[in-house]
């Protein structure tokens, strides 16, 4: 029997990314459909998105004042993904991105998504007109934090609820004084239950209400218990450390695969000799002069979470030994600015494209030796799984989903032959110096190197493991 998960969130792929987040929400369903569960995704219809349904998507929910106007939830197939997007103009028909404009955040995301998650609840609760009723409500973040929220204060529903934190860093705080606009009942604002510090929060909302916690990796999970990585939610996750998992993301294996990806020469790891081709492609497009050493590429938001502000101080040595770099990202300003000085400075070595470009970014994994992922914490990350599947080494910091996802290259691992990459402790510059310094090492000695690539392309990043888990979690729930 099909059983059947509404999956709430903020962004999707393909319809709208702006991180990790639209990656995991789009792969799980194809994912879940081998273990016979129906997931149908509810986002937000942002401006043009609603066109992607087909040419008369059916209206499966609706209401005449949900926050303040009327809105209506529009079903239809999106690239085989089942989705439902909610259509509120009065909240979401706006220039800009999903959460601002160049002028900074929207003053009313906490009624924006309150009212996705309004909806989502109310879905669970009664179904949708076509009949379709969920067995298990998963909200991701805290766009979609409020929907465990009204179900538990609601009417008595057989809905189960999973909240996965994605980011721990984005809380969805507002004032104690939305409680009643956010439709939420002041008997529960409580320490136990919605008051966070004096004031609202969607994530802790949902940690103290959802039947089961997930976030991105087994390591996060643990973090996420700290208070270094807490972030002031780690008593509340603390105290509900028998409902929390850590279950890891995967990759889209159809969408990142060099022996089929139509945006690079294609290779594989029998025949790596073909990713060649791929970096001097890179290093023509980006005028780097010749070099010895490694090329690391790094894809990220630019900001302090990724480390990127460590990397102007751990270039030196690297650069003079030989290697190069070439960053695609965008993000703080203060950021993106210190990027390009380091390109100006030294710009035989040293390319950084401002922007986000999809397309790039897989020339990039195809044409670099290493990728780097910096972070100072790191749910799960994707990008050095993209390095694994591609041969380009990761050179991460040791915390989160980096931890669990790359074996690094100590004597141990090299001489048993398990390596798959570069990992270093603490998250500073010097740390990352040292990193890159391993790296000049490993890369100069072509047989570890090319078994250490060969390893990476081997280690298991797709979904099927963690999709069993994201199954066994909901079977568990909802018997
Ligand atoms: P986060 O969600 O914290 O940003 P992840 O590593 O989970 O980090 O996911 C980031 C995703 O966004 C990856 O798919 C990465 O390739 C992509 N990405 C980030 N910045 C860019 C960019 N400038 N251009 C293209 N893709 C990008
Ligand atoms: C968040 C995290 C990232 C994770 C992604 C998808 O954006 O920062 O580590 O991979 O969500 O879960």
């Amino acid at each position: 029997m099909t059983r059947r998960v509404l999956s709430v969130a903020s962004e999707c792929v393909p319809l709208l990314k702006t991180g990790g987040l639209a990656d995991v929400v789009g792969a799980l369903p194809k994912a879940l459909a081998e273990h016979g569960w129906h997931m149908r995704v509810l986002m937000p219809a942002y401006p043009g998105l609603a066109t992607r349904l087909g040419k008369r998507p059916k209206a499966l929910w609706q209401d005449a004042d949900l926050f303040g106007g009327p809105a209506k939830v529009l079903g239809g197939r999106v690239e085989g993904l089942d989705m439902l997007l909610l259509d509120a103009p009065h909240l979401y028909d706006r220039p800009g991105g999903p959460y601002g404009g160049p002028g900074g955040d929207h003053a009313d995301n906490d009624l924006r998504f309150a009212a996705l998650s309004w909806a989502a609840a109310e879905i669970a609760r009664n179904g949708l007109a076509d009949g379709w009723t969920p067995d298990v409500l998963h909200a991701h973040d805290w766009q979609a934090g409020f929907a465990p929220a009204y179900l538990r204060y609601g009417p008595e529903t057989a809905v189960k609820t999973v909240i996965t934190v994605h980011n721990i860093a984005f809380q969805g705080n507002t004032g104690a004084e939305r409680l009643e606009a956010l439709r939420l009942p002041r008997a529960q604002f409580t320490a136990k239950g919605l008051e966070y510090y004096g004031h609202l929060s969607s994530l802790k909302a949902a940690l103290v209400t959802a039947d089961a916690i997930t976030t991105v990796s087994p390591t996060y999970a643990r973090e996420l218990m700290r208070p270094e990585f807490g972030m002031g939610l780690q008593g509340v996750i603390g105290q509900r450390a028998n409902d929390v998992s850590g279950i890891l993301n995967g990759v889209d294996t159809e969408v990142w695969s060099p022996e089929a990806d139509p945006a690079i020469h294609a290779y594989s790891a029998k025949k790596l000799g073909a990713k060649k081709t791929n970096r001097a492609a890179l290093i023509d497009e980006f005028g780097l002069g010749y070099f010895e050493g490694p090329l690391a590429v790094l894809v990220s938001r630019l900001t302090t979470q990724k480390g990127i502000d460590l990397i102007p101080g751990a270039l030196s040595e690297f650069t003079w030994r030989g290697g190069a770099l070439i960053v695609l990202g965008s993000g703080d300003p203060v950021l993106e600015a210190a990027m390009r000085r380091e390109a100006e400075l030294n710009p035989t070595r040293i390319a950084v494209r401002i922007g986000y470009d999809e397309a790039l970014s897989h020339r990039m994994f195809a044409g670099g030796d290493a990728v780097l992922v910096p972070s100072r914490f790191e749910p799960c990350g994707l990008t050095q799984m993209y390095g694994l599947r591609y041969g380009t080494v990761p050179v991460v910091a040791a915390t989160g989903g980096l931890n669990d996802t790359v074996i690094d290259a100590s004597p141990a691992a090299l001489a048993a032959g398990v390596a798959t990459g570069i990992k270093f402790a603490p998250t500073d510059a010097l740390g990352l110096a040292q990193a890159l310094r391993r790296l000049a090492d490993l890369y100069a000695d072509k047989r570890t190197w090319a078994r250490i690539q060969r390893n990476g392309m081997k280690a298991p990043v797709d979904w099927a493991q963690s999709s069993g888990q994201y199954a066994a979690l909901y079977a568990s729930l909802a018997p």
